[in-house]
């Protein structure tokens, strides 16, 4: 049998510090994050200065975490991976910094990790999925459409022309004075409304094209809620929760379902933080089914970003020889499938 690959995956591309350690790709040894929500709530989103000066305080702590519930030494694994991009260019530099000196002091591979790569690899933790198959990615900062050929080939085959999903998520309940992040608060408060009370707009919905579109949909609601205070009347803010979410995850469910039988593929899967909403998941499930098509999802602790997820993208470069330099950079826009 093959030896064991065990690698070290560090997140930092936005407001969470965290690192894990992971075990061939799939098994994970420990998941240590230390969620930084608490400090940029009172601003409604993520002050990337703040952002960064956190990631110092915490990177060292949190590596250290994962190292010892991981019952390992740095000694012990066998690479060291980092997100490099995309992201918050300061966030950014923290972890890959830091992955990069403690590979560099113990001489082992660096392995430099795409960030969308790792959401999507989040699919291959614990469980049994397989490429090909097609994954819809979105987060707060991404909504992607990818055809997964092999571990680590993509072809992208749409994504967000204006906001990403979770992004909408977080202006709308910003609107309704639900708080940040907004997805988890949208999803409850749409627990108590109706989903049918209003039609919000829905944009490139045309057979073949698997872009997005969200900010129409965002400023209907704006421009609903608006109207509605102008002419005194109460809003119910269930209602409108529920309505939006229903919106997007439609969006969302036809565009994937459409994508996978347009490339002939029996597997579907959803990533990054919107990929934990249970709408979402209940509703693919449904579509999915239809057609004949098996659904997978990340545990919801591996849709949001965390370290594992990293760990999980690193061992598939491992296992190819692909290694990065030390001169590797934070690159703030990277896109998938670029190396
Ligand atoms: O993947 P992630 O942790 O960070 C990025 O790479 O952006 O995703 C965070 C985003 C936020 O916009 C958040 O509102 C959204 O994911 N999100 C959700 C849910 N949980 C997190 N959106 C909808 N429903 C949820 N339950
Ligand atoms: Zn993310």
């Amino acid at each position: 049998m093959a030896k064991d690959i065990v690698i070290l995956g560090i997140e930092t591309s936005c407001d969470e510090t965290a690192a894990g350690v992971v075990k061939n790709g799939k098994e994970v040894l420990s998941n240590v994050i230390y969620s930084q929500i608490n400090v940029h709530k009172k601003y409604g989103g993520v002050v990337p200065e703040i952002a960064s000066r956190k990631h110092i305080e915490a990177i060292s702590f949190v590596v250290e975490e994962a190292l010892n519930e991981a019952k390992l030494s740095l000694n012990e694994v066998d690479a060291v991976a980092a997100t490099y991009g995309p992201g918050l260019v300061g966030p950014l530099l923290v972890g890959l910094s830091y992955g990069k000196a403690l590979a560099y002091a113990k001489g082992k591979p660096f392995i430099g990790v795409n960030h969308i790569d790792g959401h999507i690899a989040a699919n291959y933790i614990g469980g049994n999925l397989t490429p090909p198959f097609v994954c819809l990615v979105a987060s707060g900062g991404h909504s992607h459409i990818v055809y997964v050929k092999d571990y680590g080939e993509y072809e992208v085959m749409g994504k967000t022309l204006d906001d990403a999903a979770g992004e909408a998520f977080d202006k709308v309940a910003r609107a309704l004075g639900l708080g940040y992040p907004g997805g988890p608060a949208i999803e409850k408060a749409a627990k108590l409304g109706n989903m049918e009370a209003i039609e919000f707009p829905k944009s490139l919905m045309e057979e073949g094209n698997f872009d997005f579109s969200f900010s129409g949909v965002k400023t209907a609601v704006l421009n609903y809620l608006n109207r509605q205070r102008q002419k005194g009347e109460e809003v119910n803010i269930y209602d409108v929760a529920a309505s939006f979410q229903r919106n997007i995850v439609e969006v969302l469910v036809k565009k994937l379902v459409e994508a996978a039988r347009f490339k002939n593929v029996s597997k579907v899967s959803i990533a990054g933080g919107v990929a934990s909403n249970g709408f979402l998941r209940q509703k693919l499930e449904e579509e999915a089914k239809k057609f004949g098509l098996s659904v997978y999802y990340p545990e919801k602790i591996y849709c949001t970003d965390n370290g594992a997820m990293i760990a999980a993208a690193a061992y598939y470069d491992f296992v190819k020889g692909k290694f990065s330099g030390m001169d590797l950079n934070a690159i703030p826009y990277l896109k998938i499938g670029e190396k």
